[in-house]
């Protein structure tokens, strides 16, 4: 009797538990953005797009336009709610006296991007009174690339009801979000060549400290290797002299010989220089 008891107490306990996990997750289910399609069903670009504009969700933007009586407030979410008093609005209007008009819902989102803008759109907002034959607005949102800013300068820029249908309120705001990744601009060359750099800076300064420090060097005897190098440069540049030098050495007219007899003997001086040392 009493396994079935304390069994019976723990499912119980646990029905009760689950119950309690299911409201909590409900209720902490915010409104964010639908997009078109069932939930496995949407476009794998629109919802990376969204997951790139994750770090703006935290945030509300908000701009005047307008004077006196005309003064309307625009306030826009990236993905929640704009307005606690219009159920599922992401961008809305508030007018002088405080009238919300709602310009497009989170449930109705569109969003697409080029190289350095994305563009996301709400539709789904209020219906026109008179214009636009009576459709639902709809708010256009462009944001540019602006690597100095994580969100910024959101502006409302027109609004468009002169057609028949298809009007929409377009805005427009800076985000460095909204930017292609940067591309290293090191190429493996330059890697290679910054990696060389700065192995010879690494032996020249440790070659002139160890010199220095250890030998107990002074002057030109700190540079490190100073005979292989001064040996190596001579043997370079006599190298590039037999390799590159077309004409014999200029050599001061005077002493030179004019006569054609002499050149034989000549070039045979000459030869003398290139031999070793
Ligand atoms: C939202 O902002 C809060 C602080 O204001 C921060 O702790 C949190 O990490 C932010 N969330 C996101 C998703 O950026
Ligand atoms: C909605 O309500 C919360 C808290 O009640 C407040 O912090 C927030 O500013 C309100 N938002 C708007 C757009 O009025
Ligand atoms: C979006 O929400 C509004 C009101 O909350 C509703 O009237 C409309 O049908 C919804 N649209 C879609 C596509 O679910
Ligand atoms: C749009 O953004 C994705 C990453 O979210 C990127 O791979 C793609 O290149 C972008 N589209 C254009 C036209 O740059």
């Amino acid at each position: 009797m009493l396994p079935f008891c304390s069994c019976w107490k723990t499912g119980l306990l646990l029905l009760l538990l689950l119950a309690v996990g299911v409201r909590e997750s409900l209720q902490a289910e915010e409104k964010t953005c639908d997009l078109v399609g069932e939930k496995d069903k949407e476009s794998k670009s629109e919802l990376a797009l969204l997951t790139r504009l994750k770090p703006l969700f935290n945030k509300s933007f908000q701009s005047t336009v307008g004077q006196g009586s005309d003064t309307y407030m625009y306030v826009f979410r990236v993905c929640r709610e704009a307005s606690n008093h219009s159920s599922g609005a992401g961008l809305v209007q508030i007018n002088s006296n405080g009238k919300e008009t709602v310009v497009g819902r989170l449930n109705e989102t569109h969003i697409f991007n080029g190289s350095n803008w994305i563009m996301l759109i709400y539709k789904g907002g209020d219906e026109y009174d008179n214009h636009c034959g009576k459709e639902q607005r709809r708010a256009v949102v462009m944001i540019s690339c602006n690597r100095r800013t994580l969100a910024d300068n959101f502006n409302p820029v027109s609004e468009e009801r002169g057609k028949v249908q298809d009007c929409f309120y377009l805005f427009e705001m800076d985000s460095s979000l909204a930017c292609s990744p940067e591309v290293s601009h090191l190429s493996v060359g330059s890697i290679l060549l910054v990696t060389f750099a700065s192995l010879v800076a690494v032996y020249i300064i440790g070659g002139f400290l160890y010199q220095r420090l250890v030998v107990g060097a002074k002057g030109m005897e700190q540079f490190p290797h100073l005979a292989f190098w001064q040996d190596l440069g001579n043997l370079v540049a006599d190298g590039c002299d037999f390799v590159c030098r077309s004409k014999p050495r200029s050599v001061p007219a005077a002493y030179r010989g004019v006569g054609d007899d002499q050149l034989g003997e000549e070039s045979e001086e000459r030869d003398d220089h290139l031999l070793p040392m």
